[in-house]
């Protein structure tokens, strides 16, 4: 069988490698001008260049430097479009121009890749200022509030005296003017019961008071109470008293009565002595000042030892708090007045008591150097808040 001869085969016709001199300057190089052809034109190149870099130099986001790129960088950017154009170039005339184009888009490259670092150096700085986290923010987004420091310390007050076997006592606030005034052995005539300083309920004569101080609560105790009695009451109390950085119409006091067999004014300065200290610290004891109260007999005033310069040489004689005295006044207290055992039904012969009665915003500015009244009635709980949560 003869061998199958392929069509046409036979040796090939042999190629041209160079170029004609007509080929080389035949379509599209036909009308090839150096100066119009972008890639040789250097300061068309140059203008590319510097055009691109300021843009990329002048975004200031890593989104203006995205655009920057797509519009100089990109495939459609005249770098781009001007190295695209080099393949048109006759071959002697490419090395040139690719060299100018790719020194022109390399430098373009350099300045993209700086400012990238760049921006994404500022960003992540102003991510890590943005998303600091500030530990001394407030954590609780919904507060609660805070309970006054006057309700806390009249607590403590309560819990200092039920540690000793005390019993906290109350009564109204609108109280009955005998137990205010008469049963405390206040006459008609004392200057407590002028319309000054008493606040009264309508009608007048219906003899109901605001009460004046939380005293009356001694003689509620001895009525309703079986003795012996040891009882503290805390308690809110009026005046007409203007508003002032020392006065306020509404304020608060704390009384104490105790009433048994063989008590004496030894006992009262001593309970006085721990209340002292439980409220103002180590050191800070009492004194008594020859005083007159209606319903105690004897009566003094209670000095604190002044919690500032404890009374010390030399300090004492500088000190403002207490003016150089050494001692600074608290409240009244006494051995209870024998006629106010008696309008409480108490036999004076067998028993005998004390009474002290203190102010609560007194105490709480020795405690915790408040200088003003009124911020502690406004009712602002950035006032409350620093005293805590005492439960
Ligand atoms: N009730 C008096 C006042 O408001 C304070 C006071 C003084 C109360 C002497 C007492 C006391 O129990 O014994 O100024």
């Amino acid at each position: 069988m003869a061998k199958p001869v392929r069509a046409g085969s036979g040796p090939l016709p042999r190629l041209r490698v160079q170029p004609t001199e007509s080929e080389l300057m035949s379509a599209p190089n036909k009308d090839y001008d150096p100066v119009q052809v972008t890639p040789l034109n250097a300061d068309a190149v140059a203008a590319m260049r510097d055009e691109a870099i300021a843009a990329i130099e002048a975004a200031t986001s890593l989104a203006d430097l995205k655009s920057a790129r797509l519009a100089h960088a990109g495939d459609r950017s005249p770098l781009a479009l001007a190295n695209r154009e080099i393949g048109a170039l006759p071959p002697y005339a490419r090395k040139e121009a690719g060299q100018r184009v790719g020194r022109a888009r390399g430098a373009v490259s350099q300045a993209l890749t700086r400012r990238t670092a760049e921006l994404q150096g500022e960003q992540e700085e102003r991510m890590l200022a943005e998303e600091t986290v500030d530990v001394t923010l407030p954590y609780d987004r919904d507060p609660r509030g805070a309970r006054h420091p006057l309700t806390t310390l009249q607590e403590r007050i309560g819990d200092v005296f039920v540690a000793m076997g005390w019993e906290v006592a109350e009564g109204p606030e609108a109280e009955a003017g005998w137990l205010n005034f008469d049963a405390l052995n206040i006459g008609k005539d004392h200057p407590a019961r002028s319309m000054q300083d008493t606040m009264f309920i309508e009608p007048e004569d219906a003899g109901v008071v605001l009460r004046t101080h939380t005293s009356p609560v001694q003689a509620r105790s001895m009525l309703s109470r079986e003795l012996p009695i040891y009882v503290i009451c805390p308690g809110r109390t009026y005046r007409t008293d203007e508003l002032d950085a020392t006065h306020s119409p509404v304020f608060h006091q704390v009384e104490g009565l105790a009433v048994d067999k063989g008590l004496t004014m030894a006992h009262l300065k001593g309970t006085l002595d721990h209340f002292a200290t439980a409220m103002f610290g180590e050191g800070i004891t009492t004194r008594f000042r020859p005083s007159y109260f209606p319903f105690t007999e004897p009566s003094a005033e209670v000095d604190l030892v002044c919690f500032v310069c404890r009374g010390l040489e030399p300090e004492v004689a500088a000190c403002r708090t207490c003016r150089g005295e050494g001692w600074i006044e608290w409240g009244g207290c006494g051995m209870v007045n024998p006629r106010v055992l008696v309008a409480a039904g108490v036999d004076p012969d067998t028993y005998s008591g004390f009474a002290f009665g203190m102010g609560v915003e007194r105490t709480l500015m020795f405690r915790h150097r408040v200088k003003d009244m009124r911020d502690m009635v406004e009712g602002d709980v950035r006032f409350a808040l620093p005293f805590g949560m005492e439960l």
